[in-house]
């Protein structure tokens, strides 16, 4: 009954969620995907999405109150992703949350979206700080060593696409279904990884920096250079072409992770963990290779269940309380942020 009950919000790109989460118990968590609205475009259309999040906010609020069994009254205070993200939805997430905290008279907290992905293993696992993150999804990848809730170091991340874009990005030039990532998983099952020789980009160079958007152009290039040779694509040339793209992003981010790793265990935390997020983070070989990666080197390795990996409000709400029990508190100048740095 002490701990406060928080009502979260996310509108940063094309879910729109409300969530209530006391402390680590998650009463509710409502997510309206916007896939069909922006399937048609090939990406997520800004302006649509913001529209989407402004009429469907309310609606997740209302659905989450009454699956949680509470009342707006009973919530302790608002928590809301003010960035980073696409500034209308964001933008949308903020003025309810004002509005919330205004007419119930109760606290307000922003919170980083990225805070709220990095925070998500400590809501379902017994993780100490600190531990390492690796964020990948469809659009961040970032490794981060987690201290508390607001303290956060940036190791390395990609300097173009993310993972998830890159699986999203491979899938429509093969003709695969969208989202890419379970498409290209699948296809990869029966491929020889072996046939295609894809780029490994930036191995040779130092840090935890990564690039994606190489592999891409190779993924293509191949594609193109089979239909001419062949007048089209067989089956068992999508099958390969998956399983090697597939192969090449895995040693890159096993590879990366093994860097970050060593600067992480270098400050000697007292009990190692990794955690990853994301949607990426459902990708049954990558995640394999990092739990023998993990098991190599003593660290214990958690993944949050997908359906907090993925953009959803409990994990705002969760952060929020974090924040809220180290006091932080914001007022009506809160700023919806399209870029915010942890
Ligand atoms: O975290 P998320 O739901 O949202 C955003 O980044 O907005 O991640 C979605 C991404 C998509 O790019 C999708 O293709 C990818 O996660 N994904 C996967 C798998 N499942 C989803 N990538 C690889 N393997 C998977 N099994
Ligand atoms: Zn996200």
């Amino acid at each position: 009954p002490d701990t406060p009950l928080i009502l979260g919000l996310e509108s940063s790109c094309d879910d729109t969620a409300a969530a209530l989460v006391r402390g680590r118990e998650v009463l509710s968590s409502v997510v309206l995907g916007q896939a069909e609205l922006h399937s048609a475009f090939g990406g997520v259309v800004p302006e649509i999405a913001a529209r989407a999040h402004a009429e469907k906010l309310d609606i997740c609020v209302a659905a989450a109150i009454r699956q949680a069994g509470v009342t707006l009254r009973g919530v302790d205070a608002i928590a809301v992703t003010a960035g980073p993200g696409l500034i209308g939805g964001v933008l949308s997430g903020v003025m309810l949350a004002k509005g919330l905290a205004a007419g119930l008279d109760r606290p307000l907290i922003g919170v980083n979206h990225l805070a709220g992905h990095a925070l998500t293993p400590r809501l379902t696992d017994d993780l100490p700080f600190p531990y390492l993150m690796l964020l990948v999804s469809g659009g961040h990848c970032q490794f981060l060593i987690v201290r508390g809730p607001h303290d956060f170091t940036r190791l390395g991340g990609t300097i173009d696409d993310a993972p998830g874009e890159a699986f999203d990005k491979t899938a429509r030039l093969l003709g695969l279904p969208q989202p890419g990532g379970p498409s290209v998983q699948k296809a990869a099952e029966t491929g020889d990884p072996t046939r295609f020789r894809l780029p490994r980009p930036l191995l040779d160079r130092p840090g935890c920096d990564m690039s994606f958007s190489g592999l891409k152009t190779a993924v293509l290039r191949q594609r193109d250079a089979l239909i001419a040779d062949q007048g089209g694509l067989h089956s068992r040339d999508v099958a390969d072409l998956c399983a090697g793209f597939q192969d090449a992003l895995r040693d890159v981010l096993v590879e990366k992770t093994r860097r970050a790793l060593a600067l992480y265990l270098d400050e000697a935390p007292a009990s190692p963990g990794f955690a990853i997020a994301g949607g990426v983070a459902a990708n049954t070989p990558l995640r394999a290779a990092l739990t023998m990666l993990c098991a190599e080197q003593g660290v214990t390795f958690t993944a949050p269940p997908l359906a907090l990996c993925t953009d959803n409000a409990a994990m705002i709400a969760y952060a929020g309380g974090a924040l809220f029990a180290a006091g932080t508190k914001h007022d009506m100048t809160l700023s919806a942020r399209p870029r915010w740095p942890l």
